[in-house]
């Protein structure tokens, strides 16, 4: 391992752009499937890695829908929960805000409280025994209507002091952001914090409309914001961080090749950006893999990658404070490198 591997291993950083459903390793999808007397549509481990063929986000959303099916009880959502934090502690993951779409459970007949249960029982273990910190964030599908995410934000009424954002995800194109403006309105007023993928597939003008009609607070993806400089300007000036992730633009072939990812030029002109894993049970890699690609790929040395990682802590929704105790952990890292190198 050369010595830019090894300096981002042992990074400490924050992940801000995961879907818990989208780290059910097939793995666990086949004890799962065996433990709730589900048949799969696989027959073992390989076929389903050879699925994991996508030409674009819908191909990918269709398995990753069905797929979460195995998942029905408290446990099956603690397990899935588990088994990421492991493995994004093993990548020197110290603190994650983690996506989950209860209408992909509440529609097929499982309770938002055995999610919220089995989740929270996962993020109490990380605590604990990882001593990471953790908070959720809870996703409204773009693809169904407003009235839809208005039923899962009551649903979350009774949990909201355990849910520090939402967001929005699923199939970009033709659901613009605008189409979610009141509920994002009223999760405001509830004092949670706004999140929304944007300019992943879609236009720049989605990114324009997560910021200026639903208000954001942090963006995801937003790799097509290379294409409107103006708002390139903007959004540096304003300080809005970005969650991009690279294995998933490859994956889902929103970014042909990695060589040309937009994520230096994005940091070049100023933009708070942060490599994330998005779906890494189906995207070929956890959040260090996602910077060892991009060290592969384009000309970002370590400071650059110091940089990332501070700006995956400036971008979270933590306090002030823990904030600043995470910048001196990764500050006391990248001193004691230097002095080893
Ligand atoms: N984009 C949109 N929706 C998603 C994604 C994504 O990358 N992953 C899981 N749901
Ligand atoms: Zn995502």
């Amino acid at each position: 391992m050369n010595n830019l591997s090894q300096f981002i291993k042992g990074l400490p950083k924050a992940e801000l752009h995961l879907h818990i459903e989208g780290s059910l390793e097939p793995t666990l999808m086949f004890q799962l499937a065996e433990r709730n007397r589900i048949k799969l549509p696989f027959k073992d481990i390989e076929s389903v890695k050879e699925a994991y063929n996508f030409n674009n986000l819908q191909e990918f959303l269709n398995i990753y829908y069905q797929s979460a099916n195995v998942l029905r009880t408290e446990e099956d959502f603690r397990d899935l929960a588990r088994d990421y934090f492991y493995r994004a502690s093993r990548d020197n993951v110290i603190h994650s805000e983690i996506f989950f779409d209860p209408q992909t459970h509440t529609d097929r007949g499982i309770p938002f409280d055995v999610v919220m249960r089995g989740l929270l029982a996962g993020i109490a273990e990380a605590e604990s025994q990882l001593g990471m910190t953790v908070q959720l964030i809870m996703c409204f599908l773009r693809h169904l209507d407003e009235e839809s995410a208005f039923t899962t934000l009551r649903m979350a009424e009774p949990w909201l002091d355990k849910i520090t954002a939402v967001g929005l995800d699923s199939s970009e194109v033709g659901h613009p952001p605008s189409k979610f403006k009141h509920v994002f309105a009223t999760a405001r007023q509830k004092g949670l914090k706004l999140v929304a993928h944007a300019g992943e597939e879609g236009p720049p003008s989605y990114i324009d409309e997560a910021i200026d009609v639903l208000k954001v607070d942090r963006l995801d993806h937003g790799n097509r914001i290379v294409e409107d400089p103006l708002l390139v300007t903007r959004m540096a000036r304003s300080g809005m961080t970005f969650t991009l992730c690279p294995l998933s633009n490859q994956k889902l072939q929103v970014v042909k090749d990695l060589k040309k990812h937009p994520l230096p030029y994005m940091l070049k002109h100023g933009l708070r950006v942060t490599i994330n894993s998005d779906d890494p049970a189906y995207f070929g890699g956890y959040v260090n893999d996602n910077y060892q690609v991009l060290a592969e790929n384009c000309a970002l040395d370590a400071n650059d990658f110091a940089l990332i990682a501070r700006n995956s802590f400036l971008g979270s929704f933590l306090s002030d404070e823990t904030v600043t105790h995470y910048i001196e952990v990764l500050d006391k890292y990248t001193a004691s490198f230097e002095a080893r190198a």
